[in-house]
């Protein structure tokens, strides 16, 4: 195998630089490959996780080690097997993410559950490629949550807030092909992308209130802002599936109030939201996590699925790519590993 490396963090905040170092090459487990990653997005929450969002109930999870490597995206190829392995061979080209952990994708060698990879659609770039599956796992993890389904939302309208960011566009996307009529909600810069994914709405978030909007929706999706969570609530019809967010406070609770304090906050926050839920209506916080049929859904449809527009950056240059990410610039930060 060849030589590895990782771009980490040996502390949370500012004062640590994310720098690129030499390690030892990561071996398979039993039920675990290994993957020389060809490409790896930086997502937001890689950007939030380096400032110490998430620590204490990552750390519960020994998902806040130092040296911490973030990302979870990976496109790559198998470079070595472990044991119990079947279905995927040295040398296959591969797609997936990884649940947090310290050991992140933002590396040369990373090692996963067999079962979090997908044998690579070739159809689509490979550093576009790497923007999707943390954003599509999440996505068709949120629907789940809010009850969304081509059964309970054909013909039917629902909203996406955030529909112009990286998991809106795949939202209106999928909700379209669902057969839903899809109001998404973004600034004015991205509605055109909204409505090339099939949106049959548009709605400017600087210049039109969530308020003003028809109180008709089947279903409700928060990418955007946990400020207006009340305001969709109010959006969905009498008869409506429900709602889901990823932008809910939970992480941000257990940083605040410690483990207990923050089931009790979580708690209370969930109930006093579900109780402006229509009767009947799912309610969901949805949190990232790896489902292998979602990741083959993806593998399936992402030839046909818009390839996001992407800036690329060598592993040395991972500080700018987490800079370009915080400073909310155009077009998806992606880390090529193999280029040092
Ligand atoms: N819970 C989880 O496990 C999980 C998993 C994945 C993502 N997330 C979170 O989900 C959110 C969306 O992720 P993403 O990758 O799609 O982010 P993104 O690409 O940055 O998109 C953010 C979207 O929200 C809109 N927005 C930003 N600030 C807003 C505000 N104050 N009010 C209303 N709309 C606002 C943006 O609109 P414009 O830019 O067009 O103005 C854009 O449509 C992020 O907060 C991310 O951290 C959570």
């Amino acid at each position: 195998m060849s030589h590895s490396y990782i771009a980490a963090i040996d502390g949370f905040g500012d004062a640590f630089a994310l720098r690129v170092r030499p390690v030892s090459c990561p071996q398979p487990r039993q039920g675990e490959i290994a993957v020389q990653v060809e490409a790896a997005a930086v997502n937001p929450i890689d950007v939030r996780r380096r400032g110490g969002y998430g620590s204490r109930l990552f750390s519960l999870m020994g998902a806040a080690r130092m040296p911490l490597v973030l990302g979870n995206d990976f496109v790559g190829t198998v470079c070595a097997v472990g044991q119990g392995v079947t279905g995927l061979r040295e040398g296959d080209a591969v797609f997936g993410a990884k649940p947090p952990s310290s050991a992140g994708t933002h590396a040369t060698h990373v090692t996963m559950r067999a079962d979090h990879a997908r044998l690579r659609p070739s159809s689509i770039p490979a550093a576009a490629l790497a923007t999707l599956p943390y954003n599509f796992l999440t996505v068709t993890r949120a629907f789940a949550d809010a009850g969304i389904c081509r059964e309970t939302v054909n013909r039917r309208p629902v909203l996406v807030h955030g529909a112009t960011g990286g998991l809106g566009q795949i939202a209106v996307w999928l909700l379209h092909r669902l057969g839903a009529s899809v109001t998404a909600v973004g600034g004015a810069k991205g509605l055109d992308a909204c409505l090339a994914a099939g949106a049959a709405e548009v709605v400017d978030r600087h210049r039109q209130r969530l308020a003003s909007l028809p109180r008709h929706f089947a279903a409700t999706v928060n990418f955007a802002n946990w400020g207006d969570e009340a305001d969709l609530l109010h959006l969905l019809a009498p008869d409506a599936v429900g709602h889901a967010t990823t932008v809910h406070p939970l992480l941000g609770n257990f940083d605040r109030l410690g483990l207990l304090g923050g089931v009790m906050a979580t708690l209370v926050g969930k109930r006093g939201k579900r109780a402006l839920t229509p009767k009947g209506a799912r309610y969901g916080w949805t949190t990232f996590r790896p489902n292998p049929s979602a990741l083959q859904a993806l593998a399936d449809c992402a030839a046909a699925l818009a390839p996001p527009a992407v800036k690329t950056f060598t592993l040395s240059q991972t500080e700018q790519a987490y800079l370009h990410v915080m400073q909310g610039q155009p077009r998806r930060a992606v880390l090529l590993p193999g280029q040092l």
